[in-house]
């Protein structure tokens, strides 16, 4: 039948425009959360991402709108919003783009060593344990 051909060809237009603007996320390059349940941004976060980070997302430079050189800027989040939803580290985008788990990978290709396994699994904990 024609008309059930139609709706077919437009289920299959509808699921490609899906497909082409959700981000698509590889959970397989995610580390695993740490077990640490004492993690704060003082203490563990921001060390590692002022090496990483802040000259692209600290009081130089803001990339994207984001700084990520305190708490209360970090919770803010950037032009697309909140980065981060206290308590869910596994559908974080900062936690999706320090892993290299979507296509904008940070730091970006070249601009500085990657976090470590270890160090993206403290960053999950922390945001897992209230982002403390
Ligand atoms: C060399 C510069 C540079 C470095 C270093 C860098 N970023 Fe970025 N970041 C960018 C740029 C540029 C964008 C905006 C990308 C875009 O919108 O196309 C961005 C965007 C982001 C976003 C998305 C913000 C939003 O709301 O859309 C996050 C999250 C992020 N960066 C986190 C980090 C973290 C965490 C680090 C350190 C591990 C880091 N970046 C290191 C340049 C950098």
């Amino acid at each position: 039948m024609l008309k059930n051909q139609m709706i077919l060809g437009l289920a299959v237009a509808g699921l490609t425009l899906v497909g082409i603007t959700a981000a698509d996320v590889d959970m397989t390059k995610v580390p695993p959360a740490s077990t640490r349940t004492d993690v704060t941004f003082d203490k563990d976060i921001k060390p590692m991402f002022e090496k990483t980070c802040f000259k692209c997302h600290g009081a130089e430079k803001q990339k994207g709108k984001l700084r990520v050189d305190s708490l209360a800027a970090i919770k803010k989040g950037g032009e697309n919003g909140e980065v981060f939803v206290v308590g869910k580290s596994g559908t974080s985008s900062l936690v999706h783009s320090i892993s290299g788990a979507v296509e904008e990978i940070m730091p970006p290709d070249g601009k500085g060593d990657p976090l470590s396994k270890q160090q993206i699994g403290l960053v999950r904990a922390w945001i897992d344990s209230g982002a403390k």
